[in-house]
């Protein structure tokens, strides 16, 4: 199959990588001239483990090109996939410029039936409205299909997730088209769950907000734990044995943050909005979120009194570990919050800080090196739990910091182990050693 990939962020990246290690030939397009030419040397633009030995690979076995040209990319597709940004408008809702675009360079530039598989995630009724697009604007008659095939990926580990994800949906009005789409991805090995349009777009949304619900809902229960005196960890495994409820995303933290949940529980209300429905368990999952990233700071004030001339440590600073993402990172919440109360900052993280550097104010010290953002300070606050913080000797923190007291945002510590060490320890959701 020879396929075109519109869009190289990491869905449309990754994608197009993928198809061509199964044996498909892609063209990736994307109009950043200067990260075309990277990439065509093997160098991805994102921090995403395993991509680039793939890209290399893949590249060199004449599978995998890039193009800024659209003609180019799209001369001898029999499939385009639409994997460009949704991003947030002011009201929540999901700007669909770049979509519009993609569907426009589509109809300009194909000249055979083809099928158009969007990936980006776009709110119901999206798919046929890129086929209206194509329609009126074609110059030539041509066959129009179009398959929704939304991406359950995760970053960091999306390589990985590529391969072995779960099910892979196909939403599609014509059984040939879902059937094209379906042998493309029969070599993942992965489950297919063939649905209508509409219905696939609504899944990635549903999925997306359901998750968010279940690190907001621990999150509550972890503030309830602390009044109460329970344990959050015991309390998650104990419901997470249950397969009703199941055990992943239920580890109490700081909130969840990223490119995707906070984007798609907003767009996902307000899609609910536009239809006169007003989606209350949705708002109110954001809310505690916003709400919980706030946490360790309210925790710290109320253990020092005052922040004002205090020098913090913030441990991590991407959205989670593996990545170099900083969008709707938690820590750009908690490290604003810091600096309008009065504190010094000196933040660490191994690989974020190039593009942490566009979301923190300039005064912010940024090292890769832990030791030298903990040394002399008079707290650490723990906002992503990178392998370098969990692993890192504990004896690290009296030997380091003028006092040792910890805000532990990710729970990467035992408590029975911190018992044995000279530290102040606050975490989520359990009791403080002290
Ligand atoms: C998420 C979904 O997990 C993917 O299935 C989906 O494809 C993707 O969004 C998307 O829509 O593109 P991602 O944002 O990459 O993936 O990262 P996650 O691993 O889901 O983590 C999101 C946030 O939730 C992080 O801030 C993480 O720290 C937080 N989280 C996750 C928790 O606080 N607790 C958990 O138990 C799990």
């Amino acid at each position: 199959m020879k396929i075109s990939v519109v869009g190289t962020g990491y869905v449309g990246l990754v994608t197009g990588v993928a198809l061509s290690h199964i044996g498909h030939v892609v063209t990736c397009i994307d109009i950043d001239e200067a990260k075309v030419e990277r990439m065509r040397k093997g160098i991805s633009p994102i921090f995403e483990p395993g991509l680039d030995e793939l890209m290399i690979k893949n590249i060199a076995e004449g599978r995998l090109f890039f193009t800024t040209n659209h003609r180019d990319g799209f001369a001898q597709a029999d499939v385009i996939y639409i994997a460009v940004g949704t991003p947030e408008n002011e009201d929540g809702s999901a700007n669909l410029t770049f979509i519009d675009q993609v569907a426009r360079d589509i109809a300009e530039n194909i000249s055979k039936d083809i099928i158009v598989v969007t990936k980006s995630t776009v709110p119901v009724g999206t798919n046929y409205y890129i086929r209206d697009i194509i329609e009126k604007q074609l110059k030539v008659d041509l066959q129009v299909d179009i398959v929704s095939n939304p991406e359950f990926l995760r970053e960091g580990s999306s390589v990985h997730d590529t391969f072995h994800g779960d099910r892979i949906v196909i939403g599609a009005d014509s059984d040939d088209a879902a059937k094209v789409i379906e042998e493309i991805n029969t070599p993942f090995g992965v489950p297919v769950y063939r649905t209508d349009v509409r219905s696939a777009e609504m899944i990635k949304y549903a999925s997306n907000a359901f998750l968010a619900t279940k690190i907001s809902f621990i999150n509550e229960i972890s503030n309830i734990c602390e009044k109460v005196g329970a344990d959050i960890e015991s309390v998650s495994q104990g419901m997470g044995l249950d397969k009703r409820i199941g055990s992943l995303f239920l580890k109490a933290g700081i909130g969840y943050g990223g490119s995707c949940f906070p984007k798609d529980t907003k767009a996902l209300t307000q899609i609910a909005a536009n239809h006169d429905h007003n989606f209350e368990l949705l708002k109110s999952v954001i809310e505690v979120n916003k709400h919980q990233q706030s946490m360790l700071v309210h925790k710290a004030l109320e253990r020092f009194g005052t922040l004002r001339g205090k020098n913090i440590a913030v441990l991590g600073l991407a959205f989670k570990p593996n990545t170099d993402d900083m969008r709707e990172a938690a820590s750009i919440v908690i490290i604003r919050q810091l600096i309008d109360l009065g504190a010094t900052v000196k933040a660490f993280d191994p690989i974020a800080i190039n593009n942490a550097k566009k979301h923190l104010p300039d005064n912010v010290e940024m090292t890769n090196n832990i030791e030298k953002a903990l040394k002399d300070s008079d707290c650490a606050i723990i906002v992503t739990e990178w392998k370098e913080i969990k692993e890192l000797n504990l004896e690290q923190y009296a030997r380091l910091m003028k006092t040792p007291v910890i805000f532990d945002g990710r729970n990467c510590y035992e408590l029975e182990r911190v018992k044995e060490y000279d530290m102040e320890y606050y975490s989520i959701g359990r009791r403080p050693i002290v």
